[in-house]
């Protein structure tokens, strides 16, 4: 077995794109039979952004992709892996992570999407973290990017009212571990939980049902979720999860400098803090203003709390999310 103790996976940039155009709840309100006030008391969300027509998720992952190479210092074609984490591939193959090799021009990486909806980072982190700490590579840029707002139903008040657009990026770098308390990725937990996979699905089935005109009328090839169900488990689990990855680490949350958690609903991010005695101040909250953008939620909340200090050389910061599937995942890096 390979000793994972000789190498640490560090990250070495954060990149993040949102698009320009801003949907408020009070724009939502002339559309449909809901309010600004519904939305803000139930979910915490004022706006969202929303893609502008020429832009997809690869167009804004090569984005936010670009970002973390040069904040990391490193060239496109140093790239060994890009992965992204997406559920609105800009088409159904190739990958969208292939689309940004291109973008990027990073030929001397392999590229590849995995799909694990609103979890989608974090697993991407777990796939990350053992090809750096094994020594197979040594730069892998991991991106999360979601077009949420072509897949939802727009006549829908029970999801469209959620989602948001925007792509975030790290770029993971293998170095040679020093010491055990070293900085990098601490470690990664990741679970499925298949019979619940309608909870929150797309059901129009591409390869069940092939396209079809039906679906296409009864929005099949739309987000669909039970709001209730989908809130219960996932205060469960995350909260689960979290105290797990921190119980594997010996860290209690006074050691942690931020907990930034998968932006799906103020409610369940407070529910959770609240089970776990996390103060909300240690917690980064940005739904006000993106909405749940699934896998690039947690890649923008890493790179705004680099951009405002509230990470640093030194702290220990949990990540958490729960999404479709059902899958849910955290992970602890220190910086
Ligand atoms: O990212 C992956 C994970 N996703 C999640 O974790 C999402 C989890 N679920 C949720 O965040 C919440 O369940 C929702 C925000 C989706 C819904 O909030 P809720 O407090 O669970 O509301 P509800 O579904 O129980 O609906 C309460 C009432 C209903 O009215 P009736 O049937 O009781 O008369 C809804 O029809 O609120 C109504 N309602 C709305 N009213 C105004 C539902 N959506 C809206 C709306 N505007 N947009």
């Amino acid at each position: 077995m390979t000793d994972l103790n000789t190498f640490s996976a560090v990250v070495a940039g954060t990149g993040a794109y949102l698009p320009e155009k801003i949907l408020t709840n009070r724009e939502l309100e002339k559309t449909l039979d809901t309010s600004d006030a519904w939305i803000t008391e139930r979910t915490g969300i004022r706006e969202r952004r929303i893609a502008a027509n020429e832009e997809t998720s690869s167009s804004m992952a090569a984005e936010a992709g670009k970002q973390a190479l040069q904040a990391g210092g490193v060239s496109p074609e140093k790239v060994d892996l890009i992965i992204v984490a997406t559920s609105s591939p800009d088409v159904l193959f190739p990958s969208t992570a292939c689309f940004v090799q291109n973008k990027l021009q990073a030929f001397n990486s392999a590229a590849y999407d995995i799909s694990a909806v609103c979890s989608g980072f974090i697993f991407g982190l777990s796939i990350a973290e053992q090809y750096l700490k094994t020594g197979r590579y040594e730069n892998i840029l991991l991106i999360g990017s979601e077009v949420n707002s072509r897949i939802v139903d727009w006549s829908d008040r029970h999801t469209c009212i959620l989602f948001g657009d925007g792509a975030g990026a790290l770029l993971l770098k293998r170095v040679a571990q020093k010491k055990k308390s070293a900085a990098g990725i601490l470690s990664t937990h990741i679970y499925s939980d298949g019979r619940l996979s309608d909870l929150i699905w797309v059901p129009g089935g591409i390869g069940k049902t092939g396209i079809n005109k039906q679906d296409m009328v009864d929005k099949k090839y739309c987000i669909k979720m039970s709001g209730n169900a989908t809130f219960k488990v996932a205060v469960k689990r995350m909260a689960e999860v979290i105290q797990e990855a921190l119980e594997f680490n010996d860290i209690s949350t006074d050691e942690v400098g931020i907990l930034i958690p998968h932006q799906a609903n103020e409610r369940i991010i407070r529910v959770v803090a609240e089970r776990l005695k996390f103060p909300m101040e240690k917690i980064l909250m940005n739904i006000h203003k993106y909405g749940n953008t699934s896998a690039a939620s947690i890649p923008i909340g890493i790179d705004e709390a680099k951009r405002n200090g509230r990470i640093q050389s030194g702290e220990t910061s949990v990540l958490a999310a729960v999404g479709a599937g059902l899958t849910w995942g955290a992970a602890v890096i220190r910086w």
